[in-house]
């Protein structure tokens, strides 16, 4: 049994649900238990665990943030029954090439937390409070589906901005690709399409759904399922990427006309004037639909992120020292991307077979994984 099947199997049946893929929420039970078998792996290899006040955990070879460490890892959080390689792989991966570097290299492993935004619904919240790009209040603020909020869960106000990432020498986060567009082992990262997440509520009057005649419905339900059309047919349109996964309705009754819809609208697009045109055009669609209804719509921009390009000339070097590895752009947002604008930062891919992620089917190779070990090895070896 190779070493990464090993340690990969310490970790699979943690928050592993009967549908197969995983409930990993930040900073609940299975993702706690994560982060105690990571202060062990960091144990087992002498190095010094920290963690910042904002839920973020390191694992240091070398002094904690001393200028020059090369910083990888990824996250260990999920989405609701989200594969078991987006995110962990990028932490085993990152101990088992630890392993392999020479003693003197000055490595640091990070587990950023709630990569996802699956709990509290702002993604790469670790990294973006890390970075100063989001309020620590504010963060602080964000509630889970419980009503429990960023803060209590972590129990203090996080403690935000630290300049010291500002002298990590690079950042290489590996992940598994989430596409199909990666025909070989091992690739390198381009860049990440902008992309947000825009609450829409619709507002309506809950009534009775026998004696209501149709004429006189004020049906947010409606208004919503033409939104999502409207998305839809834009984003093909566009060459752009448009999804509504979650939604909320009140009072969820089959016999009531509801009251209330909420969708959460996830829009993607390689640029940023693409993007604007398709969330515009969705946002006033629903509006306008919403006035035929007699209902109203009031819009919660939750997160944007901008397009980030990776530094080309690392990502170049990676390339090169990686067989002429594929550079590819994804439409997946990471902590690298965030952590990009303060440091010279890289991706690495690892093949996705089927190209399926952000479910249970998501898979790759035992194979493919320990190319990916073998070339986070050789490029942290290279960096550092
Ligand atoms: C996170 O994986 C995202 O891009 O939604
Ligand atoms: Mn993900
Ligand atoms: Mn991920
Ligand atoms: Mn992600």
């Amino acid at each position: 049994m190779s070493e990464f099947v090993k340690l990969w199997a310490e970790i699979a049946p943690i928050g592993r649900a009967d549908s197969g893929g995983y409930l990993r929420f930040a900073l609940t039970e299975p993702e706690l238990t994560l982060r105690d078998w990571f202060r062990g792996q960091a144990a087992q290899r002498d190095m010094t665990v920290t963690e910042d006040g904002n839920g973020n955990l390191f694992a240091w070879r070398g002094e904690p943030w001393a200028p020059g460490t090369v910083l990888t890892g990824s996250h260990f959080d999920s989405v609701p029954h989200g594969g078991g390689y987006d995110g962990p792989l990028g932490i085993v991966s990152a101990f088992l090439a630890v392993d392999r570097l020479p003693a003197d290299r000055k490595i640091g492993i990070a587990a950023f937390v709630e990569e996802e935004g699956g709990r509290f619904g702002v993604p790469c919240l670790g990294s973006r409070l890390l970075t100063g790009v989001m309020d620590p209040v504010k963060a602080a603020a964000l509630t889970d589906r419980d009503g429990v909020s960023f803060g209590e869960a972590l129990g203090a106000v996080p403690t935000g901005a630290d300049q010291r990432i500002g002298q990590m020498a690079a950042v290489v986060e590996l992940h598994i690709e989430q596409g199909v567009a990666l025909r070989r082992p091992v690739g390198v990262a381009s860049a990440i399409w902008p992309h947000g997440r825009w609450r829409m509520d619709f507002v309506g009057v809950g009534d009775h759904a026998g004696t209501t005649r149709m004429t006189d419905r004020h049906d947010p339900m409606l208004t919503f399922a033409h939104t999502v059309l409207a998305a839809n047919e834009e984003a093909r349109l566009s060459g752009a990427h448009a999804t509504v996964g979650r939604v909320q309705v009140e009072p969820n009754a089959t016999n009531a006309i509801p009251s209330l819809v909420r969708g959460w609208l996830d829009a993607r697009a390689a640029d940023t004037a693409t993007l604007d045109h398709l969330v515009d055009t969705v946002l006033k669609t629903a509006t306008e639909r919403a006035g035929r209804d007699g209902t109203t719509l009031s819009v919660t921009p939750e997160s944007v992120t901008a397009e980030v390009s990776f530094d080309t000339t690392l990502a170049a070097r990676l390339s090169a020292l990686l067989d002429d590895a594929p550079i590819l752009p994804t439409g997946a947002g990471h902590d690298a991307g965030v952590l990009s604008a303060h440091v010279p930062t890289a991706m690495l891919f690892v093949r996705n077979p089927t190209g399926v992620s952000h479910s249970p089917a998501e898979h790759a190779s035992d194979a493919d994984c320990e190319a990916g070990v073998e070339a986070l090895a050789r490029v942290l070896e290279d960096l550092s």
